[in-house]
């Protein structure tokens, strides 16, 4: 067993690292304030090679393992986690999902110009009737000539407004059950596709999130993804790819709130002496250093297994599920050392608790975790 990183992998992270201090970081406080998309980091991103990160160079893509990805993902949401979800969503639900199962077509025409984040894509499987129990879509897409006519809403999407290519889930035959779902690529602008206000959330404010609707949408046969009614099975696996991002995206949260925590503990005094002295905020230090450590070790574990071309969906869900778990845990857990400087914007890990409830949430939700790993080990024995 090896835990040493390759140069390559140690130069991605100091990149993203550098990147992260001198580009995201500026800003982060007034674009959360003012719930502002990022369009101009986003586009450095893309020069950066971080939009398509793992998509082969085929396919314009920067063709770097997993594990570099899981480094680059935890340096960037340490700043930004807003800044993390729109890179995650494109990498791992959108380039990931479009190179394994998308057609020549599909790869050329939309995955190219995505990898070199030219352009930005989302993932769209939430309804409002259709969130946790995912098979009970009920978009649907009907065949007419050399198109499909999409009607119906999704909800909650990331990059929602923004983004150029959406994923959409659709039911094509309801007799099929989930073998009746279907996959498209849907082009922003397309007539009869709208997108709605930008939701007013809790945190990871100054991404996009959003409804879509769909109202006699034409969309071409040529840009459904793998096969018709292999929708619910492409959209479930390319859920399995993209939990490590999310569970990076709350590493990078946890360790944000355990290093502001370290340093406030370090400069405040109370009682005569700095508060990192003191027993009480030593324990609280060291219990958020494990938790750190940990999560970061099952995100790297299941991004190596992913890399070495082994199976990884329940590792990819215990780290989504753990990670996320610490991240709300250290994020409060800074909160409280810093005492009422926690509670006010200024000294941002405020941010940090409101930016890592969602991880417990989206890309499946702690509970789903649980039925995915639950599901996984009783067929091992
Ligand atoms: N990987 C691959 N296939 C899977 C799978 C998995 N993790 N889980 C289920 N499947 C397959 C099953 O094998 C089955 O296929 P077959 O019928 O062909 O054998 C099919 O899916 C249906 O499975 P179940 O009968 O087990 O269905 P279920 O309803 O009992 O459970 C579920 C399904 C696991 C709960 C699923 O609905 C699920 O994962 N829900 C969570 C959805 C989710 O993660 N949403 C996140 C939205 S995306 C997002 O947040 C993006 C964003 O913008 C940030």
């Amino acid at each position: 067993m090896n835990f040493e990183l390759s140069e390559e992998q140690v130069m991605i992270q100091q990149t993203a690292r550098e990147f992260a201090e001198s580009e995201i970081a500026p800003s982060a406080v007034e674009r959360d304030k003012n719930a502002e998309f990022p369009t101009e980091i986003v586009k450095k991103l893309g020069e950066l090679g971080f939009m398509g990160m793992m998509t082969s160079p085929e396919y314009d893509g920067a063709g770097m393992d997993t594990v570099s990805y899981v480094l680059a993902m935890i340096e960037i949401s340490k700043v930004d986690a807003s800044v993390g979800v729109i890179m995650s969503v494109n990498n791992s639900l959108v380039c990931f999902g479009l190179e394994k199962w998308g057609s020549d077509f599909i790869k050329e025409n939309y995955l190219k110009p995505l990898a070199r984040g030219e352009k930005l894509g989302a993932f769209a499987l939430s309804e409002p009737e259709a969130g946790s129990d995912a098979t009970q879509q009920q978009t649907t897409a009907v065949k007419e000539g050399d198109h499909w006519v999409l009607n119906g809403i999704k909800n909650w999407i990331t990059n929602g407004q923004s983004a150029d290519y959406h994923i959409v889930m659709a039911q094509t035959d309801k007799e099929k059950k989930h073998k009746g779902i279907t996959a498209f690529v849907v082009e922003k602008g397309t007539p009869g596709f709208e997108h709605g206000v930008k939701e007013d959330k809790l945190g990871i404010k100054s991404s996009d999130t959003c409804s879509l609707t769909f109202t006699n949408c034409k969309v071409p046969d040529e840009n459904v993804i793998w096969e018709v009614g292999k929708g619910f099975n492409f959209a479930m696996n390319t859920l399995n790819g993209g939990r490590y991002g999310i569970a990076s995206q709350a590493v990078g949260i946890a360790i944000a709130s355990y290093e502001a925590a370290v340093k406030y503990s370090k400069e405040r005094k109370a009682f005569g002496t700095e508060i990192c002295n003191h027993q009480a905020v030593q324990f609280k230090l060291a219990d958020m250093a494990v938790k750190v450590e940990a999560a970061k070790l099952l995100t790297l574990q299941a991004a190596a297994l992913k890399d070495a071309g082994k199976e990884y969906l329940k590792e990819a869900a215990m780290a989504k599920l753990y990670s996320s778990t610490i991240a709300v845990e250290c994020a409060l857990d800074a909160i409280q050392i810093h005492g009422g400087y926690g509670y006010v914007r200024e000294y941002k890990v405020e941010r940090f608790l409101r930016d890592s409830k969602i991880t417990e949430i989206y890309e499946g939700t702690s509970e789903i975790q649980r039925i995915v790993i639950a599901r996984s080990l009783l067929k091992e024995f």
